[in-house]
């Protein structure tokens, strides 16, 4: 996608669509909305107190320019109230126009967008880039082509000065979002397609283009040789093989010996294996790899940003299934560090495939670890599909994940970690079982991969089970994965190499 940054008038502008916002019970005040409402002969304000557009978030509009504007439409979109308007908002407000205006046939789109209160230009022009990168991807990739459909949008400009600060937040903007699509096209693939193997062709791929990244692949043989019994048992009902995805990224500067692990579940396709899901509903779990898929799209970012700092990224890619080889509720497997492993129930199978992926990224010297997973329905539950459920320790760590998250505009919300849930976890026969009790689903879930962690690792655990991927269009996101994380990561791992916390 081509972005640039203009700053001539916007009546000059020539684009198929030329994107303005308008807030709540405002109007056209902004200068250069009004310079483009003057060329159209006050149609804008009147639309506007007429009551046919009310600026409400994510409204649109169409008003045709019949040769008074270079651009061929104005599209209106609501901005809501102006006091909410954050870069959250903006960047949501971009794509949800972006998305109509593509709709409608525009594919260039110029955005004459307000600043949110005490935003740099950077982080504004980086909403923007993101917004409408992010917004425009649709996800029917499948389909069969007729012929006439709607060609993509090729052109973004963004209507403003083209100052350093400006192309800076555009360059961040580029590389967040394609990173962040990059995943979701990861994560969109059926699991027919998308097996554990087929993820680490596509991570040695991205890892080709970058020379700054090095990739390992641990298969089924492999995992055997290091005692890898506790994710190795989730791949044993499936015949595909597993695969622990190991990308490196080694920025950091001699002597540097903070090593950050980013390590995501990976199953590309969860039946649930013995203790088998519902039917209804069951081919979501094509996306129970959004964790890996996330991880991968990160280190892409990484490599493109180049920090300085060591990072590995891991992705526990394992299909779970219910083949004749599948392990058995009652089952016990040893994981990496010797641990045992009571398997009550093998749909609670993303704990079992990170307790090996902590314990290998430990191994790896990792001083630092951010486990990513579509771990619990519970998540769901706690938080809606508004926020990823955040857990770990120490609380210093949590908080700088918490201002990565804020800063990508992906929301986090802490649960605690209770040493109480650990009770749920009590086996008759083996160190730990892999269920509790119904209550506190998503910290139960986080205890059990504490118990692999370290005492002086740092660990962030974030279930994105709730925001991973969504059903249904939004106004400013297509239905299906929604590449959260990457950001979010991507910043932590940049923010942390600043030394900025
Ligand atoms: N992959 C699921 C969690 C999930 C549910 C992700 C809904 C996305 C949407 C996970 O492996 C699972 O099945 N978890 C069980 C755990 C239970 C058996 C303790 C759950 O949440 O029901
Ligand atoms: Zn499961
Ligand atoms: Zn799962």
């Amino acid at each position: 996608m081509d972005v640039r940054v203009d700053n001539s008038p916007a009546s000059e502008i020539k684009v198929d669509a030329l994107i303005a916002c308008v807030f709540k019970d405002g109007g056209v005040e902004d200068e250069r909305l009004a310079s483009v409402d003057k060329a159209l002969g006050g149609a804008l304000a009147e639309i506007i107190s007429r009551k046919e557009f009310h600026g409400r978030r994510y409204e649109t509009d169409i008003v045709l320019t019949m040769g008074k504007l270079a651009a061929r439409r104005v599209l209106l979109v609501g901005g809501g109230k102006q006091s909410e308007f954050d870069l959250f908002y903006l960047r949501n407000t971009v794509a949800a126009a972006a998305r109509a205006a593509h709709k409608k046939g525009a594919r260039s789109l110029a955005f004459l967008m307000p600043t949110p209160a005490g935003a740099s230009i950077i982080a504004v022009a980086q909403a923007i880039t993101e917004g409408a990168i992010i917004g425009l991807i649709n996800p029917d990739i499948y389909k069969t082509r007729e012929g006439d459909e709607q060609g993509d949008v090729e052109q973004i400009v963004i209507v403003g000065d083209n100052s350093a600060e400006m192309n800076e937040g555009v360059r961040r903007g580029k590389i967040m979002s394609e990173a962040a699509n990059f995943t979701r096209s990861l994560a969109e693939e059926p699991a027919n397609i998308m097996t554990p193997v087929r993820l680490a062709e596509e991570a040695r791929k991205m890892v080709g283009q970058h020379t700054n990244l090095e990739i390992t692949v641990l298969g089924r043989a492999e995992m055997e040789a290091k005692g890898m019994g506790s994710i190795l048992g989730v791949a044993a009902g499936s015949h595909t093989e597993p695969q622990l995805i190991v990308i490196s990224y080694n920025g950091g500067k001699k002597g540097d010996q903070r090593k950050i692990a980013l390590v995501g579940k990976g199953i590309t396709f969860d039946s649930g294996g013995t203790s088998i899901k519902p039917a209804q509903n069951m081919h979501y779990m094509k996306y129970d790899m959004c964790g890996a898929a996330a991880v991968i799209g990160a280190m892409q970012a990484l490599a493109e940003f180049g920090p300085a700092i060591n990072v590995i990224g891991i992705g526990c890619a394992v299909e779970n299934m219910p083949g004749g080889g599948a392990q058995r509720p009652g089952d016990v497997r040893r994981a990496m560090n010797g641990k045992t492993i009571e398997v009550l129930n093998t749909d609670a199978e993303g704990r079992l495939v990170l307790a090996d992926g902590v314990l290998y990224a430990q191994e790896q010297g990792a001083t630092h670890v951010v486990d990513i997973c579509t771990l619990t329905g519970a998540a769901v539950i706690s938080l809606g599909h508004a926020a990823a459920a955040l857990l770990g320790q120490p609380q210093s760590w949590l908080d700088q994940v918490k201002d990565a998250a804020e800063e990508s505009g992906e929301r986090v919300w802490q649960l605690p970690l209770y040493n109480e849930y650990r009770e749920e976890l009590k086996s008759n026969i083996a160190d730990i079982a892999n269920v509790g009790g119904r209550a506190a689903g998503t910290a139960i879930g986080a205890i059990f991969i504490k118990e692999f962690i370290e005492e002086s690792t740092e660990w962030a655990h974030l279930d994105i089970a709730a925001v991973a991927y969504t059903e249904h269009d939004q106004p400013y996101l297509a239905h299906g994965s929604s590449g959260f994380g990457v950001r979010t990561m991507t910043n932590l791992v940049l923010d942390v190499a600043d030394g900025a916390k």
